[in-house]
Parts: C-alpha cells; structure tokens; sequence
C-alpha cells in the first residue's frame, strides 16, 4: 500500500507539544515507505525533540529557526505533501490568519498546496471556539485534519486533543498524495469544470437552490491544473475560495451558467475537456417577482409556476465547438449502471462519473467522501469510497492517460 509514496518529498513540521516524541516514529515510517522527509523544528518543537534526534533519522540537516538561512519558498514549492504533526493550537490560529512569523508559518504562507494537519491539544483548548473556527477555516481551504484522538493528556486531564497515531497519519498522507501530483501532461490543453449550485430567483429574497458545496468540482478544476491544464472554473455561490492560480467565474442561475460556458466554447482556443460537476437546478421560475412575495396570513400560499432550464452538460456535449472529451455527473438513487448509461447516451458525453444518493450514510452533498463509478461506453468502473480530492486526482490521470494515448495514435497516423 505505501508503494504510492515511494520517491515523494514531504515537508514535515513539528511545532510545539508533548505529542512531537510520536513524529519521530512518523518520520521513520515516511522514510521506511520511501519518501523523503524535510523536516521544520519550530521553536516550540525544539523544546520536545532536538534538531539531532530529527536530523539524523530524516537523514539529512533538521531546519530551525536559527539554522536555517535559504529560500522558504522553495521548500513547500518542492514538497509533494506539507504534514504539520503535532499542529498546536498556536499554529493552527496563525496559518488560519495567514501569519508569517517564523520559518514553518513563512513556509506555510508561501505554499502552493493544502497540508495534512494532525492537531494535538489540552481538550478545552480543541472545544475552544476559536479554535474550532480556524479548524473550520482550514478545512474550508481544502486543508486536511486528521484526529485529534480521545485519552488521557499529559497535562493529567482526559479528553480529546491527542494527536492522532503515527501510522494514521501515513494512511492519510496516501490517501492525500495523489492530489499533489504535479506534471505537464496536460500542457497546452484548456479544460472547462462547472461546480457548485445554482440559484433561481423567485423574487429579490428567495430562490430555490440545493445543497452542493463545490468540493467536488473545485478540486476536479485542482487536480487538472496540477497536471498543466488551462482551467476556467465556472461555479454557483460555494463556501469555498477560489482555487489558486484558476480562472474562475462566479455565477447564480443554470442560465448564467450556460451563457458563461458558452462564452469558453466560442473563443479562438479549443477548449478541450469540459466537465460538468455542478448540481445545476432542473427547475426555476417562469416568473421573476419584482417585489418580495407577500405572505399575507389566512390566504392560499402562492404557487409557484416552473420552467425546465436549459442541460448545461448536452448543450456542451453537442456544441459545434464540443470538447473532445466531455464529462458529466450523474446522482442516482436506484439502477446506478443503468440509468447513467442511459444518461451517458442522452447527454451525448463520453464518460460519466456515477454515484448512489438517497440511501443511508450516502449524503454527498457537503461530504469529504464519496463513492463513484467511471462509466463510458465500453466499460464501468468501480473507484470504491475515497476523498473527493482523491476522485479529482484519479479522474485528471485518467483524462491525462487519455490525451497522452491520443496523442501517440495521432502520430502512429
Ligand atoms: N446537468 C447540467 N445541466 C442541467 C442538469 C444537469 O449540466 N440542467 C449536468 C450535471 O452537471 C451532471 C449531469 O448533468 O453532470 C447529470 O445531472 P443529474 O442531476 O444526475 O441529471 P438530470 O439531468 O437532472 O437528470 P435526472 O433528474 O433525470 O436524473
């Protein structure tokens, strides 16, 4: 299993806290895997482990404070993963406020990457709000955090705020990693992701929406950038921000969305993958209210009278300027293989990633998992529970595996 991170730097940061004797034995996991492991002692760190003690088993110089005199920058540029373990509660507020005081924090700031963070605490200072806010900021930057654990603290308190155990740590650094994959595969390509809800307006207050976060097609539009792609980002309103270094339109209805896409397929460039992962509503209003709706108590509530908006994805897929390869969603609540051939053939697209909803413990919506289905016209295939961020990194390999067979057909030509 940990053959997946053979040959992968990773930036380990020890920041300050009795759990930083565990990232010793996380740092020889790391390397009994095959990684490469850079390690950042904060000053804090320091006081628990020493630089010798980290130096010597990541088998080259740990970084310090008082040591360390070269470019930061280049040192999370370079890492395949940024793992913070122990994340005191000190850390934590100042990447959440994006301070830069020391190396780790200046490292952190100038990453071009979300990092794996392993909090360990005093549990009052976990349930701290403010604490509990600046996880919620983490995670809403795409941020991973694993545990922290429930059990006995050394402070002689018990609760939760252990850091989590090394070898659970590895196991999330594998199932993280290949979102960090960079290459240049898709160099030169131009690719058009939609993500998140849209909003139709019923009158200046209220619209009928859903719940879609986004996760899923932002970090698609992520994961396709890392591989070189030219990503226009077309999104509904989502709590999430906008993905570094994508072009990224913000729209609110399906008609907005349509004209945006539209507007991508009709320049001078080809644009060349699009997909379509944004939980597009089917509906919206024939009527848009000048005036807020009035409720007036006693009388019959209004109804409201809707039109079917236009299909975003067969508008894409039957464009006289159709990507080469277009790819939808498809959330399904009985029949999954089915139903998304069936949807594949009617939307025109070339794949289509499936997914059961409606059943229990399958929210998605808002989730960090997801289990999906890659089904094209020839095969289906189960991609088993994993990250939203893992399904993008599978899916650009695959959409990278695909232009790299073409390209070699269109030579053998
Ligand atoms: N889609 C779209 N425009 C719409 C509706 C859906 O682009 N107006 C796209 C979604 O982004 C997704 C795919 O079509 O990629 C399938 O969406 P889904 O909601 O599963 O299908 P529907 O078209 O709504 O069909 P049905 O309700 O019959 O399942």
């Amino acid at each position: 299993m940990t053959q997946n991170l053979k040959g992968k730097s990773i930036l380990l940061i020890i920041s300050g806290g009795i759990a930083a004797y565990k990232s010793l034995e996380l740092i020889r996991l790391l390397k009994k895997a095959g990684c490469t492991v850079r390690c950042i002692l904060t000053k804090g760190g320091e006081q628990f482990v020493t630089p010798l003690s980290v130096s010597a088993l990541c088998e080259q110089e740990a970084l310090t404070e008082d040591t360390y005199k070269m470019d930061h920058i280049h040192l999370s540029r370079t890492a395949d993963a940024i793992v913070i373990a122990p994340a005191s509660a000190n850390i934590i507020a100042q990447i959440a406020h994006g301070l830069a005081q020391d190396l780790a924090t200046t490292a952190l700031l100038a990453a071009d990457k979300p990092a794996l963070i392993a909090p360990a605490m005093n549990h009052k200072m976990w349930h701290n709000p403010a604490t509990q806010a600046n996880i919620a900021t983490l995670q809403s930057r795409g941020h991973t955090i694993i545990g922290p654990e429930e059990g006995d603290m050394a402070c002689g308190e018990r609760g939760l705020g252990r850091m989590s155990q090394p070898e659970d740590i590895l196991k999330a650094v594998l199932s993280n990693i290949p979102t960090f994959q960079h290459s240049n595969i898709l160099k030169g390509r131009k690719a058009l992701i939609t993500s998140g809800p849209t909003l139709e307006p019923l009158d200046p207050v209220r619209f009928i929406g859903n719940r879609s976060s986004g996760k899923q097609g932002h970090a698609i539009a992520t994961a396709l950038a890392a591989h070189g792609a030219d990503v226009t980002l077309v999104t509904g309103p989502v709590a999430l921000p906008d993905p570094l270094g994508i072009k990224t339109i913000h729209i609110e209805t399906a008609q907005e969305m349509l004209n945006a896409c539209k507007n991508a397929l009709n320049t001078k460039e080809t644009v060349d993958i699009a997909v379509c992962a944004a939980a597009v509503s089917d509906w919206s209003p024939t009527k848009l209210q000048d005036h807020k709706i009035k409720k007036r108590s006693g009388k019959t509530p209004p109804s409201i009278a809707l039109k079917e908006n236009p299909d975003i994805l067969k508008t894409l897929s039957t464009h006289k300027n159709r990507p080469m390869l277009v790819i939808g969603f498809a959330a399904e609540t009985e029949n999954l293989a089915k139903n998304a051939a069936d949807k594949l053939k009617r939307k025109k697209c070339d794949w289509i990633l499936a997914n059961l909803v409606g059943q229990t413990g399958q929210k998605t919506f808002g989730e960090d998992q997801n289990h999906v289905y890659l089904i094209t016209s020839s095969k289906t295939q189960d991609w088993k529970p994993m990250s939203k961020t893992a399904i993008a990194a599978r899916l650009s390999e695959e959409i990278a595996n695909h232009f790299e067979t073409k390209a070699i057909q269109d030579a053998a030509e």
